[in-house]
């Protein structure tokens, strides 16, 4: 498994990939890697023949008061990960190698990340849009690999790729949980005990939401009614945002007639996690 932080050498790789008739699947992450980042990897090498990881803390999607300085960057573990998981290669990318000086371009979907996590991390998805169309460039994928738990993410890169025409397949998989539900997060290692236990809140918000779409409830607003008493029945949570929205414009909706995302942001403590579940809908 070849490990570089240039550009040029992971576009070589890739190439030679292409050239040999191999299909090049592509993972980026932030590194911290747990199973849900694993499970992306693994798709990669199933329907792909190479699996390209990249590992690369982007500073352009985190907001001034968030946590980039504090973000776990368990380097040689996520190394012995990627070889175990069979990965060809992986771009540690670098904020000079990236983001050298003069760099002065970036990349933006409207619409789409107006609202959810858009409407309160104001620049992030340009971050994350800027990087992956950079990383797209560098690594030249036939496909690339994104997990259901950034569900928003993952419908503003298949905008982006669609309006860019971009030629790659974007992979849309599901959310891995740990055994009580919590949704897997490099962010979650930053919950004390107490608070960890207080996670499990947005996945029994989620749920209390889905047996009432389940039992027929259409209405958004009973909907949304649901999660917040699943959330406010924990008094550590704090939430930032409780939405119905339509899995594909994920616009508010008045009832969810033709399916429905749920999705959550909550505080807990000084960490923010996200969740969502899909009632009555495919993952796109
Ligand atoms: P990161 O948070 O490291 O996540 C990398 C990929 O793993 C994303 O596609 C994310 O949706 C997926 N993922 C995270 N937790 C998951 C889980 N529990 N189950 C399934 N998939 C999961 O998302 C980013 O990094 C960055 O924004 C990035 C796209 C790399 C751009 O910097």
């Amino acid at each position: 498994m070849w490990i570089t932080s240039d550009p040029a050498r992971v576009r070589e790789w890739s190439r030679a990939y292409r050239a040999a008739h191999l299909r090049v699947g592509f993972v980026p992450t932030m590194g911290a890697l747990h199973e849900g980042h694993l499970s992306l990897i693994r798709a990669a090498r199933e329907e792909c023949d190479r699996a390209i990881v990249s590992i690369y803390v982007n500073p352009l999607q985190f907001g001034p008061t968030e946590d980039l300085s504090r973000y776990p960057r368990p380097f040689a573990r996520d190394v012995d990960l990627c070889r175990r998981e069979g990965a060809a290669g992986i771009f540690h990318g670098t904020d000079e190698g990236l983001y050298p000086p003069g760099f002065s371009t970036s990349v933006e979907v409207a619409k789409l990340t107006e609202g959810l996590c858009g409407a309160s991390r104001p620049g992030h998805f340009r971050g994350v849009t800027t990087i992956v169309a950079k990383l797209l460039a560098i690594v030249e994928p036939h496909a690339a690999y994104f997990g259901a738990k950034d569900f928003q993410q993952a419908a503003v890169i298949r905008r982006l790729t669609a309006d860019l025409d971009l030629p790659v397949r974007i992979r849309v998989l599901p959310t891995i949980r740990e055994p009580d539900g919590l949704a897997m997060s490099s962010r979650n290692a930053y919950l004390t005990p107490p608070e960890r236990e207080a996670a499990t809140c947005l996945i029994r918000a989620l749920r209390r939401a889905q047996e009432a779409y389940d039992r027929g409830e259409r209405r958004a607003s009973t909907l949304r009614a649901e999660m917040e008493a699943g959330l406010l029945a924990e008094p550590l949570a704090r939430p930032d945002y409780i939405e119905v929205v339509d899995p594909l414009t994920l616009e508010r909706i008045e009832r969810a007639d033709r399916g429905a995302l749920l999705a959550l942001a909550v505080w807990i403590g000084g960490t923010r996690l996200i969740d969502n579940a899909l009632v009555g809908a495919q993952l796109p």
